[in-house]
C-alpha cells in the first residue's frame, strides 16, 4: 500500500475529502465539461473538476491518459498545437481562460510552468530570476535584487547559489536548475504553479529537496504537478485525480484515493496491477 505523508494528511483531516464540495472561496480552478481533440483524436473527455486554492493536487494515472494534455490546457500550452482543438471551460477565479478577451501572455503571468527537463535558459543565475520582470519592462537594481533573492529563498536555492549570481546557470547540477527554474516561475508571481513531473529527471536526493519545496509553495501558490510516481503523489499532494484514456475516473483528497479508492479501477491502479 501507498503510504501518505503524515504532514500532508494532517492537513486532509480537516479538508473538504470531496473536491467538488469545494466553494468558489476555495476554488483555484473550475473545468468544465473540458473535451479536447488532437485531429480526429480525442484525448480529453467531458474533464469536470475543481482545484483547490493553496493546496498541492496531483493527477496520476499511466502513461498517455492524458495528464500533460491537461496541465497544459491551464495554462492554454496547447494552443501552441495547431491540430489541437478544446471545448468547454476553465474557470480562473470565475473567469473562463478560453474566453476571446484573455491575454494569454497575461494568463501565463498568472499561471506559470515547470516541465521535466530543467530548461534555464543561457544566462547567468540572476538573470535567469529576473527574466519575467524584464520582459515587463522593469529593470530597477534594486526591486530585482530583492525579487531575485526572495525567490530563490522560496525556491531554497538561495543559501547554495547566493555567492554566485552572475555564473551561468548551466554551471548547477540538475537538481539545482530545476529550483532555479521554479525561482523564475514564481518570481512574476503566478497564482498557480504547473509542474509536469518536475522531478522525473533528477537524482533521489535532488527528487527529495523538490518534494520538500512543494510542500512550501502551497503556502503561497496552487499547485498542480503530474506525475506518474503514486508514492510522489501520496507525499505531495492534498488532493489526487487519477485519470484513464483521456477520462478522470476519480478525483479526492488524496488519503482516500490511495487508502479507500471509489472504483475498481483506481484501486487496481494504486495497487500497480497497470501502470
Ligand atoms: N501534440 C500532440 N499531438 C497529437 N497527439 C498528442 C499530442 N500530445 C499528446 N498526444 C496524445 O494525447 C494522449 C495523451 O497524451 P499526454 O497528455 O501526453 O499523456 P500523459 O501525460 O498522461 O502521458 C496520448 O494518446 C498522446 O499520444
Ligand atoms: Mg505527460
Amino acid at each position: 500500500m501507498i503510504s501518505v505523508n503524515p504532514e500532508v494528511s494532517s492537513v486532509s483531516a480537516n479538508q473538504v475529502t470531496d473536491p467538488s464540495q469545494l466553494t468558489a472561496e476555495q476554488t483555484a480552478l473550475e473545468m468544465k465539461n473540458l473535451n479536447l481533440f488532437y485531429g480526429n483524436k480525442q484525448a480529453l473527455f467531458d474533464i469536470n473538476m475543481k482545484i483547490p486554492k493553496g493546496k498541492v493536487t496531483a493527477f496520476i494515472g499511466p502513461s498517455g491518459c492524458g495528464k500533460s494534455t491537461l496541465l497544459r490546457c491551464i495554462n492554454r500550452m496547447n494552443d501552441l498545437v495547431d491540430i489541437c482543438r478544446v471545448d468547454g471551460s476553465i474557470e480562473l477565479e470565475g473567469k473562463n481562460i478560453f474566453d476571446k478577451d484573455v491575454d494569454v501572455a497575461s494568463l501565463r503571468q498568472n499561471v506559470g510552468m515547470v516541465f521535466q527537463r530543467p530548461n534555464p535558459f543561457p544566462k547567468s543565475i540572476y538573470e535567469n530570476v529576473v527574466y519575467g520582470l524584464r520582459i515587463q519592462g522593469i529593470n530597477d537594481k534594486r526591486y530585482l535584487d530583492e525579487v531575485v533573492e526572495k525567490s530563490l529563498r522560496k525556491a531554497a536555492l538561495w543559501d547554495e547559489v547566493k555567492d554566485r549570481l552572475n555564473d551561468s546557470a548551466f554551471g548547477l547540477s540538475g537538481g539545482q536548475q530545476q529550483r532555479l527554474v521554479i525561482a523564475r516561475a514564481i518570481a512574476i508571481e503566478p497564482k498557480v504553479l504547473l509542474l509536469d513531473e518536475p522531478t522525473s529527471a533528477l537524482d533521489p536526493i535532488s527528487t527529495l529537496t523538490i518534494e520538500e519545496l512543494i510542500n512550501e509553495l502551497k503556502e503561497t501558490y496552487t499547485v498542480v504537478i503530474v506525475t506518474h510516481n503514486m508514492q510522489q503523489a501520496a507525499r505531495v499532494s492534498n488532493y489526487a485525480a487519477f485519470m484513464f484514456m483521456g477520462e478522470l475516473i476519480e478525483y479526492s483528497d488524496t488519503n482516500q484515493l490511495f487508502t479507500a479508492p471509489s472504483t475498481k479501477k483506481t484501486e487496481d491502479y494504486i495497487t500497480g496491477r497497470y501502470g
